[in-house]
């Protein structure tokens, strides 16, 4: 069955590793029969949550910019792939920016399955915990999440390291078997 993939690739760095790893999944998937869509987040006006409240009752929220369509496309996709640059064994920014935003439909993004990209300097798989971590506070918070894949860049620090990867070619299976 066709899925409906949701790629959002948070680095600042088009063509950075991480975004070529997202291109590599969108390859795979695409080329199974399903529906793949990348968001470079970076091109998106998403200003920080404020915390207002305004969505605790009407599911609505008070700032008017991309996200509005970004949580539509998060709530149709059956697959969705968040991918980021380790920053201080972290999410970095836009990532944590974009879903501290979900705070209006986080309970209408259900029963999703999920990847994890990370790309980083460290070459050490173990200190990526941390930051996965930081994506499973997340996804803990959502109903009937599956993370059913993460892809290591690791030991990539400049622009574009990640070619000719293993895990260049680790995105791409995974991206065809969704
Ligand atoms: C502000 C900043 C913080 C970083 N912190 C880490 C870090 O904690 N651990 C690490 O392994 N790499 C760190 N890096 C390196 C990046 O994770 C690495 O360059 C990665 O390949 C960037 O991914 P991208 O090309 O998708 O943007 C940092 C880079 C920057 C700019």
């Amino acid at each position: 069955m066709s899925k409906n993939v949701l790629i959002l690739s948070a680095s600042p760095r088009k063509g950075g590793n991480s975004d070529l790893l997202c291109d590599q999944f969108m390859r795979g998937a695409a080329e199974a029969g399903n529906k793949a869509e990348k968001i470079f987040v970076r091109d998106k006006k998403i200003a920080y949550c404020t915390g207002c409240g305004t969505c605790f009752g009407t599911k609505k929220c008070s700032i008017k910019d991309d996200m509005t369509n970004v949580l539509d496309k998060m709530v149709a996709a059956d697959v969705i792939v968040m991918a980021i640059p380790v920053y201080f064994y972290t999410m970095n920014g836009q990532l944590k920016t974009l879903i501290d935003r979900t705070c209006a439909r986080y309970t209408d993004i259900s029963d999703k399955d999920f990847y994890f990209i990370v790309a980083a300097a460290d070459p050490d798989i173990q200190a990526m915990e941390r930051t996965l971590e930081g994506f499973r506070g997340f996804t803990s918070c959502l109903e009937g999440p599956t993370e059913k894949g993460i892809i290591y860049g690791t030991g990539a620090w400049n622009i574009g390291e990640i070619k000719g990867s293993k895990a260049m070619e680790q995105a791409y299976e995974m991206g065809k078997a969704v």
